[in-house]
């Protein structure tokens, strides 16, 4: 494979970004863009001098791909990744994989059956901090593990809708729990609440801006998370601590910190490989083992969340993941 021709479903924020780190790789051509706005997909492709189409099935029935990207927003997954797997061609899906795990559970089946390599952008799992922490974990014994995550509201229209984005957990601090199943292995059980307190008159807006979950791990282990985006103005945060024996670590984007200290922890980092080489990488070598969130992976993670709604649509009654022992 010399020339990788990737496409695009979606054309919006995220997707741009891939594109512009798509673009620079040395190989990698962007042959197709599609997105249900058509004059989004046209500047697009325009842009990379691609094709422009405004039906996923019409691009792939058209265009020969070894890759394609799926950034649309959450509720708006269709069988896409099914045709594409069923096709051969290797797939990128964004975060969170979907708002089903039935149908992204049929989506993996496709993906088995056609044996392609498969990335969900879960790029924290990259950052040199968290490869490093990662490791000295292994062998240890975690007790304690939680996150926060607090910050703004994001301006796509569909984040707000609930049918659309599955919420703030679901959409945004996915990232997080991916992060906390990345490090302490699979969630089993999930108790969540949810409310609205301070976000009820922003214009169209029907998710819970308090998130409050706790989480039992297959090993033993105890998770809480709480998330929130009233902090309209920013003050994000969205760190991770992990209790261990006689140790507190904690996990930030751009450094380990230990209390006692962890030398072998701390900084200097290495720069953080860009997801979209890592992919096309093992898009070209046919070896997926740099890539560190494979969709069934998402699915997984997606599975915490979803798990999570349910629990707080029944007033925070304890549910089982549906994956976590598998
Ligand atoms: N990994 C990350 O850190 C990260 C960051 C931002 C967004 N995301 C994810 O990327 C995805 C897209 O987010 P965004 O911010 O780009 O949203 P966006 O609203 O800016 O763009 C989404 C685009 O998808 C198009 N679209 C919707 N349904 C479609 C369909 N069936 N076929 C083709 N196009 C369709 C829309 O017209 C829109 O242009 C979301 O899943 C989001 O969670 C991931």
């Amino acid at each position: 494979m010399s020339d990788l021709k990737v496409g695009f479903i979606g054309a919006g924020g995220n997707a741009r970004g891939h594109m512009s780190r798509v673009a620079e790789i040395a190989g990698a051509t962007i042959s197709a863009v599609c997105d249900l706005d058509g004059p989004r997909a046209s500047a697009a492709a325009q842009e990379y001098e691609a094709r422009a189409y405004t039906d996923p099935m019409e691009l792939l029935d058209a265009e020969a791909l070894d890759a394609l990207y799926v950034s649309v927003p959450p509720f708006a997954h269709t069988n896409v990744e099914i045709e594409a797997a069923g096709r051969g061609i290797h797939l990128f899906v964004e975060k969170p994989v979907h708002l089903s795990i039935d149908a992204a559970l049929r989506i993996c089946e496709a993906i088995d059956e056609a044996g392609i390599i498969t990335c969900v952008g879960y790029q924290l799992r990259y950052l040199d901090p968290t490869q490093k922490l990662k490791k000295w974990l292994a062998g240890r014994t975690i007790g304690l593990v939680t996150t926060t995550r607090w910050g703004g509201l994001p301006g796509t229209p569909w984040w707000r809708v609930m049918e659309e984005s599955g919420g703030q957990l679901v959409e945004q601090t996915t990232h997080q729990i991916d992060l906390m199943r990345y490090f302490a292995g699979e969630v089993v059980e999930v108790s969540a609440r949810y409310a609205l307190r301070t976000m009820g008159e922003v214009e169209g807006f029907d998710i819970p801006d308090a998130q409050a979950l706790w989480m039992r791990f297959a090993s033993g282990a105890l998770g809480a998370c709480t998330t929130s985006c009233m902090a309209v103005e920013g003050g994000g945060k969205g760190d991770l601590e992990l209790l261990l024996k006689s140790q507190r670590v904690g996990w930030a984007a751009d450094r380990v910190t230990g209390s006692p200290e962890l030398p072998e922890l701390s900084g200097p980092y290495a720069q953080t490989p860009n997801i979209d080489q890592v992919f096309l990488d093992a898009v070209r070598s046919g070896e997926h083992k740099q890539v560190l969130s494979s969709y069934l992976d998402g699915v997984k993670t997606l599975d915490v969340t979803l798990t999570a709604n349910r629990s707080a649509e029944r007033g925070g009654e304890p549910m089982p993941t549906r994956l976590g022992k598998g």
